[in-house]
């Protein structure tokens, strides 16, 4: 039964963001990036994808829709947002990829499961990809939610890499990430805001991280360790989702800390 379950998703993909608009758009794919296990992988970062269709603008100060593409939401999960500033290519290094928000729960979906039945799935897109009903705000259930991610004040201007890592409720150790090209403005010019923001969360990625997440979804949404300051927690996380990680102490988001939930 497990075997044909993840047979199933396996063939209908799973979720990829679509705004800002990624590297390699049209290739840009709906399934994990390199970890342990079976299926189709990708590696990190950033699925290997490189090539620039579209940059992004964004302002620091304000946010920035962030939006999906898929019918796979895997009852939700835990997902990052960050940045790391380079040359030519993103950095292979995790410690150079620059926690701006994180959303516990909720993302990018609150459901039981997938969105693939009559009722939610919505046909392929132009590329191929699955699609299913989209929330349009960041709080619907049973669709695929939007968020706005508020880019922090102190962020330094230039061309950046923008990254969502996503760690699903239901999981076979599964970590995402979609990259897009992005220009800040409005930021400063200094480094040392983006220094001290925490790194993005690795997990389920040999070579990169030593820890894995739990298999199944019998537990509910992973806290990650060391969020930072910025973001929310939309479902109260379960300790057993760690696996073989931390069990992160709650998340120190201010009350009204952010514009997503
Ligand atoms: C979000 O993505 C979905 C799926 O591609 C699309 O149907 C929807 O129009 C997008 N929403 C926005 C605001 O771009
Ligand atoms: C950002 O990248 C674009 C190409 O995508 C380039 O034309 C532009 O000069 C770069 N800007 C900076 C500040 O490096
Ligand atoms: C993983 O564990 C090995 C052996 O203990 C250690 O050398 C390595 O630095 C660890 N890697 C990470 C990413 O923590």
């Amino acid at each position: 039964i497990l075997a044909s379950a993840l047979l199933a998703h396996m063939a209908s993909g799973h979720m990829v963001m679509n705004l800002p608009t990624p590297y390699t758009p049209e290739k840009a794919s709906t399934f994990p990036i390199t970890a342990p296990g079976a299926g189709q992988r990708f590696p990190y970062p950033c699925q290997g994808m490189t090539d620039v269709a579209f940059r992004t603008p964004v302002t620091a100060g304000s946010a920035t829709l962030v939006n999906f593409t898929g019918a796979a939401p895997h009852g939700g999960g835990s997902c990052q947002f960050g940045i790391n500033y380079h040359d030519t290519t993103y950095s292979t290094n995790p410690a150079d990829w620059k926690t701006i928000y994180t959303i516990i729960g909720g993302c990018p979906a609150d459901t039981k499961g997938n969105l693939e039945d009559p009722a939610h799935y919505r046909g392929l897109d132009p590329e191929g990809r699955p699609q299913a009903v989209h929330c349009g705000d960041d709080k619907g259930k049973d669709c695929i939610r939007q968020f706005n991610i508020p880019f922090p004040k102190g962020l330094k201007n230039g061309n950046a890499s923008f990254a969502w890592i996503w760690y699903n409720k239901i999981t076979a150790k599964e970590v995402y990430m979609t990259c897009a090209p992005i220009t800040i403005t409005g930021g400063t010019e200094e480094q040392g805001f983006v220094e001290e923001l925490p790194q993005m969360f690795l997990a389920n990625i040999d070579g990169y991280t030593n820890c894995t997440t739990s298999t199944t979804g019998e537990h509910g949404v992973f806290n990650i360790p060391n969020p930072g300051k910025y973001g929310v927690q939309l479902i109260e996380p379960d300790p057993a989702a760690a696996g073989s990680c931390p069990v992160a102490p709650p998340a120190p988001f201010a009350a009204a800390g952010g514009s997503a939930g």
